[in-house]
C-alpha cells in the first residue's frame, strides 16, 4: 500500500531526518531500500563551509548532543550529487539554510532547477549564530524567508522549525500564511552544553549543541500538538522517535508523517522497517488505520 503526500507518493510515513546520513545517492538509496518513504538531504548552504571541529557529535545514552555546524560543499559545488540523484527511484527532499532572506531565496532557486521531491528550509540549526535558527524563532523573519523562497521554487515547501520558538503554533501559522506546503517539526533542542567533569571541558569542540533522541521526544510531541492546532497543512513529526509507539505517539499529537535521525544509531538502518512494522503491529491488533488517530490527541 502507498501513501500520498503533497501530490507525491510515498512508500510509507517513515521520513529520515536530514543531516543524519548525508548527501549521496547511494546512501540515501539505501536508506529508501531500508523502509524509509522519504529521505532528507544534509542542508544545502549558500557557500563552502567546513563546519565545527571535532568532536561534533557524542552520545550521551538517552540521545545526542551535536554541533556539526551545517558544513556544505555550497550550492554551486554539488553538479555530481545533482547528476546521481537525478537517475533516483525514490523520493527526495533537498534541505537548504542560508544567512540572509536573500540567501535562501538563492540557494533554494537553484536546487528547485534539480527538481527535488520537496524542498525544506531550515531556519533551526541551532549550531550558528548566522544561519538557521535565528530566521525561525521569530515571526516576522520566518514570514519574510517562506515567502522568499515560495516566490521562486516550483516544489512544495516544507519549513523545519525549532522548539525553541516562543509561541511554535504561532510560527507555524506565520509560515502557512506565508505560502508554505508542509511543517516539518522538531528540528535539535537547545543549544545545550555537556562537560567532562574530570578534564573540566565541554564535550564538543563548539561547546554547545543541539539535543535530539529519546530525551527531546515529550518536547516533539507537544511541539507537534500546538502547530497541528494552529495549521491546516499537513506536518513531519520527529523530535527523538524510536519505535512504532513513539511514532503513534506523535501522530496521535498531529503529525501526518513522521522522521527518524538519532534512532538510526540506536536501532541500526533498517529502523525504518522496523518502526513501520511496530506501528502497524499495533494498529492492526486495534482494527485502526493511521488516518484514525492522526490527531486523536486533540479530542476534548
Ligand atoms: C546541524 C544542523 C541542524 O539543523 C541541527 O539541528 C543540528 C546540527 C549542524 O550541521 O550543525
Amino acid at each position: 500500500m502507498t501513501i500520498q503526500f503533497l501530490g507525491k507518493t510515498l512508500k510509507n510515513h517513515m521520513v529520515l531526518a536530514s543531516g543524519v546520513l548525508g548527501n549521496s545517492k547511494e546512501i540515501l538509496e539505501r536508506v529508501h531500500e531500508n523502509g524509509c518513504g522519504l529521505v532528507t538531504m544534509k542542508s544545502i548552504g549558500p557557500a563552502p563551509r567546513d563546519g565545527h571541529k571535532n568532536p561534533t557529535v557524542i552520545d550521551l545514552g538517552q540521545g545526542m548532543i551535536n554541533a556539526v555546524g551545517l558544513p556544505s560543499p555550497g550550492y554551486l559545488n554539488m553538479e555530481n550529487e545533482w547528476q546521481d540523484l537525478d537517475k533516483r527511484d525514490f523520493p527526495v527532499i533537498a534541505s537548504v539554510y542560508g544567512g540572509s532572506v536573500k540567501e535562501y531565496q538563492m540557494v533554494a532557486e537553484f536546487v528547485s532547477a534539480k527538481k527535488p521531491d520537496f524542498i525544506e528550509i531550515n531556519i533551526s540549526c541551532p549550531n550558528s549564530e548566522k544561519h538557521g535558527m535565528i530566521f525561525g524563532i521569530n515571526r516576522q523573519s520566518s514570514q519574510e524567508v517562506v515567502s522568499a523562497v515560495k516566490k521562486v521554487i516550483n516544489v512544495p515547501l516544507i519549513v523545519k522549525l525549532t522548539p525553541q520558538a516562543q509561541d511554535i503554533g504561532d510560527i507555524a501559522k506565520a509560515c502557512e500564511n506565508a505560502g508554505a506546503d508542509a511543517i516539518c517539526a522538531i528540528n535539535t533542542v537547545g543549544p545545550g552544553m555537556v562537560i567532562d567533569i574530570e578534564s573540566a571541558m565541554p564535550v564538543l569542540a563548539f561547546k554547545k549543541g543541539g539535543l535530539s533522541g529519546p530525551m527531546i521526544k515529550p518536547i516533539a510531541v507537544r511541539c507537534v500538538f500546538d502547530i497541528y492546532k494552529a495549521v491546516n497543512i499537513p506536518i513531519i513529526g520527529l523530535g527523538g522517535i524510536t519505535t512504532g509507539e513513539d511514532a503513534i505517539e506523535i501522530i496521535m499529537a498531529g503529525a501526518s508523517l513522521v522522521g527518524i535521525g538519532s534512532a538510526v544509531r540506536y536501532r541500526g538502518i533498517d529502523v525504518f522497517q522496523k518502526v513501520t512494522d511496530e506501528m502497524n503491529a499495533w494498529l492492526s491488533n486495534r482494527n485502526l488505520s493511521i488516518e484514525d488517530i492522526k490527531g486523536a490527541a486533540h479530542k476534548e
